[in-house]
């Protein structure tokens, strides 16, 4: 199954992203063909400093492969590296109606929240649609903020393929459960823009004190307690063994386990858990040149890929370009 998904560049990752989505693509290599980029157009939107979204887009690149995406399974990329999505995006932007952007939630939310928007920010959607459906993309892991992306990109596939040709396939998200909303410190979604996140790659002191004012209720320690609705061991299952999970359920239910405990619990595994990734991350900073290797090699395959495709799209729409075989 061809198995895509990208990430921004426009800060450093946290529980969030690691559980809803980059976990899966770990674990999606086996089997599969996949394809994993680093959106840095998208975060054009937002990111506007040159040096800025550079070290960005790098550092997305050595946090992907600490966390063990494997070059050998996995084309890694930067989206700037097959400039035909953009191109694409265009394409596409013609058979999308301006209602089913107006709906778009991600957007909505971001004008609600007071930010100004440029028309990158609205046409983001028909990006995305481009970028999972250039590689005719059967499978595209994210969190559960991301699904209605995942719709307006079949919506648009589906207006493509009935005037133009069967040409894309309609991807399918993949979402789990558990992991679909990860909350943050303040129990609202963890996200950067809510500064309610915490690193993958933090450690130390930081972490701690992050985790330790991870917000809980003010019932008495003797209390039964609902751990369903409760952060910490929201976050606690995520990593704990399903039967430690059930240890500590049953514990919230009967009452007399303060918040502390399974705090102090909490932050000694996601030291466990993310050490080896972040002694790999060090190693990798200190090679930048064979990340670099890794993208471009990485970008290379996806284009190849990319560039097929539209062939076809050109063709399909009556665009071939002059020296393209029968332009
Ligand atoms: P942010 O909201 O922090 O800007 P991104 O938009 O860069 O995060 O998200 C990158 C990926 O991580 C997407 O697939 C998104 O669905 C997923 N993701 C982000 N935050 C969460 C969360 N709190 N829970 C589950 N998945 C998340
Ligand atoms: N919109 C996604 C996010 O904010 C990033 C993204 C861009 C993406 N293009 C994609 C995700 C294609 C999956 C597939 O997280």
């Amino acid at each position: 199954m061809r198995v895509l998904s990208g990430i921004q560049p426009s800060g450093r990752p946290h529980l969030g992203n690691y559980f809803g989505a980059l976990r899966q693509y770990v674990s999606l290599q086996e089997g599969n063909d996949c394809f994993y980029f680093i959106a840095s157009y998208h975060a054009l939107t937002a990111v506007q400093d040159a040096k800025l979204l550079r070290e960005y887009t790098l550092g997305v690149a050595v946090d992907f492969l600490a966390l063990g995406l494997d070059p050998a399974k996995s084309a890694l990329f930067a989206q700037q590296d097959v400039p035909e999505v953009t191109e694409l995006a265009w394409i596409l932007s013609c058979v999308t109606p301006m209602g089913l952007l107006e709906r778009a939630v991600s957007y909505k939310d971001k004008v609600a929240q007071g930010l100004n928007p440029n028309h990158g920010l609205f046409a983001y959607p028909v990006l995305q649609a481009a970028d999972i459906l250039i590689y005719l993309s059967d499978l595209v892991p994210v969190g559960q903020d991301q699904k209605q992306h995942l719709e307006i990109t079949r919506d648009i596939a589906n207006k493509f393929n009935q005037q133009f040709g069967e040409i894309f396939v309609l991807p399918e998200p993949y979402i789990l459960d558990t992991s679909a909303v990860v909350p943050g410190i303040d129990g609202r979604k963890m996200s950067k823009s809510y500064g309610n996140e915490i690193g993958i790659f933090e450690e130390g002191s930081l972490l701690k004190r992050k985790v330790m004012s991870i917000v809980t209720d003010s019932t008495p320690v003797s209390e039964p307690k609902d751990p369903y609705t409760s952060t910490p061991f929201l976050l606690l299952r995520l990593l704990a063994t399903p039967e430690e999970t059930a240890e500590w359920e049953a514990r919230y239910k009967a009452g007399g386990m303060g918040y502390g405990e399974v705090k102090k619990r909490l932050l000694e595994l996601i030291e466990e858990h993310f050490a080896p990734f972040r002694a790999r991350r060090r190693e990798l900073e200190a090679d930048l040149d064979y990340v670099k290797d890794v993208l471009r090699e990485g970008g290379r395959r996806a284009r190849t890929v990319a560039q097929s495709v539209m062939e076809r799209v050109r063709e399909a729409t009556g665009l071939p370009t002059s020296y393209s075989p029968g332009g």
